[in-house]
């Protein structure tokens, strides 16, 4: 079998969807040919670093790329690879990059699905720190590099369902949530999780305009339970490459389980609390957007149908929809956590 190794490979040719197809295949002949995981496992996740090609090959117009430090590189240069069955994988077809990239929610940088894209540009990633607040024994505001430190990186791939009944399939690079809240060292009031996302007038349109909807900064919050489950993670990176603004430079919650504007972007602020926070949605439309906004087929919004959903990307000659399935097809990994609870009313 032939692999196209990166030198081959236009400039043209390197997305990040192709360094990750051509990664993903590399390791799968890697392993069959027993070269042995020694070797998988030094291969750098980014498959142009092995050339030693820049990472920064021009963003497809219109895509805008952060520009990560030095560290975050080092970070990128060891990345476990996406496992090929497991609840952190689907088998199910990849959501191109363009798409996952082009089709965004980030009303900080404007209303419409390609806002976030082309009007990202000022957006600045680094340096990027975050405070810790509430209810741990570690609070204060931490670089994001000392934060990364301690934690593995590794891809997951997951499904994106959004409430508006679109849904996507994502390869994230990132790492579970729970790694980042021990390392703050949480006390036994520490029932609830805040997070906040960066205001920033100057590089975010969207809070700048007269038509904006939102009390911003965006906020969202996780039950401590939800924190911890292992698919809750924190992602820095999508498609073997760094977040773009658009995805939430430099680090997002991803929630999988959930509606999609739980996974809230860009975040600046985590805060550990006693009491269930106030969430941006719940706040302007707490009839349409629960705090728990679980993915569920039987309880419809007032103006979307949950039953069924549009998997992008959607052309004139294909326009797939399918069933959605309750807990966004995790209720294996997370429905024991709402054994209890009845998901119409908590929806
Ligand atoms: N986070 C912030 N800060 N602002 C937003 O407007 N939109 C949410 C969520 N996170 C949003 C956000 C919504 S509604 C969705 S569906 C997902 O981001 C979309 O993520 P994606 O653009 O990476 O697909």
């Amino acid at each position: 079998m032939l692999i196209k190794k990166p030198v081959d490979i236009k400039p043209s040719e390197i997305t990040p969807e192709n360094v990750f197809r051509n990664r993903r295949q590399f390791m799968k002949e890697s392993s069959r040919l027993m070269l042995g995981v020694a070797v998988a496992g030094s291969m750098p996740s980014i498959a142009n670093a092995q050339s030693g090609a820049s990472l920064k090959a021009p963003a497809p117009v219109g895509l805008v790329r952060t520009d990560p430090a030095y560290w975050l590189k080092n970070k990128f240069a060891s990345i476990k690879s996406a496992p090929d069955s497991g609840p952190f994988y689907t088998g199910e077809s990849l959501t191109p990059y363009r798409d996952v990239t082009r089709y965004n929610n980030f009303y900080e940088f404007g209303m419409d699905k390609s806002d976030p894209s082309s009007k990202s540009g000022e957006f600045k990633a680094d340096p990027w720190s975050v405070e810790i607040a509430g209810e741990v024994a570690k609070p204060g505001t931490y670089h994001l590099e000392d934060i990364l430190k301690p934690v593995d990186l590794e891809e997951r791939i997951y499904r994106l369902r959004c409430v508006e009944a679109w849904s996507m399939v994502i390869p994230w690079i990132g790492f579970p949530l729970a790694d980042l809240i021990k390392q703050f060292e949480p006390n036994s009031k520490a029932k609830f999780i805040e997070f906040e996302t960066l205001i920033d007038a100057d590089s975010m349109p969207g809070i700048r305009s007269i038509y904006s909807i939102v009390d911003w900064p965006y906020r969202e919050g996780l039950r401590m339970d939800e924190a911890m489950n292992p698919l809750t993670m924190m992602a820095v990176g999508v498609y073997g490459d760094y977040l773009p603004a658009q995805n939430g430079a430099p680090m997002r919650l991803v929630v999988p389980w959930k509606y999609g504007f739980k996974s809230i972007k860009s975040i600046v602020k985590i805060n550990f609390r006693e009491t269930m926070p106030n969430t941006t949605w719940n706040d302007l439309q707490s009839n349409e957007y629960g705090f728990y906004a679980n993915v569920n087929p039987e309880v419809h919004h007032p103006r979307w149908r949950q039953d069924t959903e549009r998997r992008l990307p959607q052309t004139l000659f294909s326009r797939t929809r399918i069933e959605t399935r309750l807990f966004n097809g995790y209720a294996d990994q997370v429905a024991s956590m709402y054994g209890d609870m009845d998901l119409s009313q908590y929806f």
